[in-house]
């Protein structure tokens, strides 16, 4: 198919109608990419969640696959994730055809409704036609409720260091973490987070990974928790923690969590099991929960991030989590636009005409601490971004981006992000414009803002001023075109 509906995404993963939130199940297996998601398909708002199906080979060209999983008596099925299960540890499958497993959580509403609170419950199904068609197992739910009203999004991996499957379950304010030698019974080993990190809101869609610190061969351990509210500017978003897992039990070393991204709109994200080349790769759902049910699209509600590679750098002294687009990305970017060389006198400003403004890759080194840019069209939509390095702060606005007043809470104001710890000297400006979102990536990913956006018409052009007392000399401005991946 191709979609050409009004702020549909081009180059975004989007369900092909009705409601859509959370990634589930990233799973790779014989050479494609598994995306479940939550999906409700009688309506554009939230309701009975299912999990949605799509495939591809690189994450960015998708294909539509049938619904995989349906509530059934044991409720609706919420976030969790797939594995693969290699050594048959479950009996489902054979070692020559493994089963690949969906572990969810189970919502029961009736539960919910009686003012009961052990309604989430965690279940397992197995398909042995890589996706196509699931069996749930007979003995449902695997893991029970003793009484825990929150108590969802199952993240699952295999345990090198225990040699046992590895589940991430959030309980409300904290983390457990339990572990299975078959996916099937499961024991509670230890729990974090009741004294750690952000806790305006709920913990939900936990993750766990490995990651070597650039450049060393040192290994730390990455939790990624998604809270609703509570994020820095305003309903859900994501926090990570960098630390150390024995194979039972995780511990920080950081005195502060710190957010993935800084823009309104990532949320719920989690990485690939089995991906190849050991590459940590991470999707986010680009929504957030303050207004996710209101946005002006009809036909579908809501995208996905672009897939973006997880690597963990030392910047001075400090170690941060960067996400960058991956490079499967740079195969749909079409050929640039001449680069070109633009100076600006400091205080003066410069506009630049825009040629594929609603499907684009804009690309450029600002030299100078301080600038500020924003996009036009003709309609008088504009979408600022203000960068500050002596305040050590960007400021991004979008308060008349275009069609923002179907919520209160989408622009009730600027959205702030510190940039405390970006390296002296010129740093690289990425931003991707699709139909209704922008991703804004500073410095290869170390602080990255996403958010959607729903102008009246394209933007034409982006004006840069220069907010520095020294001439801004760019010498590698480029704007590509993004295909269509539909
Ligand atoms: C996160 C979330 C999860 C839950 C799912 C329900 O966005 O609230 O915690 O499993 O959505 O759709």
């Amino acid at each position: 198919g191709y979609y050409t509906e009004k702020y549909r995404s081009q180059y975004h993963f989007t369900p092909e109608e009705k409601w859509m939130n959370d990634p589930n199940g990233l799973v790779y297996k014989d050479s494609l990419y598994h995306l479940f998601y939550q999906y409700y398909p009688d309506s554009t708002v939230w309701g009975p969640m299912h999990w949605g199906h799509a495939v591809s080979k690189d994450m960015m060209v998708w294909k539509h696959k049938p619904i995989a999983l349906f509530p059934d008596e044991n409720g609706f099925i919420f976030s969790g994730s797939a594995v693969v299960d290699h050594n048959n540890t479950s009996g489902f499958g054979t070692k020559d055809n493994p089963a690949m497993v969906a572990i969810f959580t189970y919502h029961d509403m009736e539960g919910e409704q009686a003012g009961k609170n052990d309604f989430q419950t965690q279940g397992i199904a197995y398909s042995l036609d890589n996706g196509e068609s699931w069996t749930k197992y007979e003995k449902n739910p695997v893991i029970g409720n003793t009484g825990i009203k929150d108590f969802r999004d199952p993240k699952v991996f295999w345990n090198d260091k225990a040699e046992v499957w590895t589940m991430l379950l959030v309980a409300g304010d904290h983390l457990q973490i339990w572990n299975s030698p078959n996916l099937k019974e499961w024991e509670k080993v230890s729990e974090f987070g009741k004294e750690t990190g952000a806790h305006g809101g709920v913990w939900e869609c936990p993750d766990l990974f490995p990651l070597k610190i650039e450049g060393t061969d040192e290994v730390k351990w990455v939790l990624l928790i998604s809270i609703n509210p509570g994020a820095p500017n305003g309903g859900s978003g994501t926090q990570y923690f960098i630390g150390d897992f024995d194979g039972t039990t995780f511990t920080t070393d950081q005195v502060d969590h710190k957010w993935i991204d800084l823009g309104r709109d990532n949320y719920a994200g989690v990485t690939y099991n089995d991906a190849p080349n050991n590459e940590r790769v991470f999707i986010g759902w680009m929504s957030n929960w303050d207004y996710a049910r209101e946005t002006p699209t009809e036909k579908w509600r809501s995208a996905m991030t672009v897939p973006r590679a997880l690597t963990l750098r030392k910047v001075g002294n400090e170690l941060s989590l960067f996400n960058y687009p991956l490079e499967n990305f740079e195969k749909h970017v079409a050929l640039a636009y001449p680069e070109s060389r633009i100076k600006i006198l400091p205080t003066r400003k410069r506009i630049i005409p825009l040629k594929y403004s609603n499907q684009s890759k804009t690309k450029f080194t600002l030299s100078v601490p301080n600038a500020q840019m924003y996009f036009r069209n003709k309609n008088g939509d504009s979408l600022s971004i203000d960068i500050d390095r002596d305040k050590k702060l960007v400021t991004l606005d979008r308060r008349k981006s275009g069609n923002v007043d179907f919520s209160d809470k989408f622009s009730p104001g600027v959205q702030q992000m510190k940039i405390p710890n970006l390296p002296d000297g010129p740093i690289e400006i990425v931003l991707l414009l699709d139909h209704s979102s922008l991703e804004l990536f500073i410095n290869g990913g170390q602080y990255v803002m996403t958010n959607q956006i729903f102008p009246n018409e394209f933007f034409r052009a982006i004006t840069i001023i220069n907010n520095s007392e020294e001439e801004l000399v760019i010498e590698d401005f480029t704007e590509h075109k993004v295909e269509r991946v539909w």
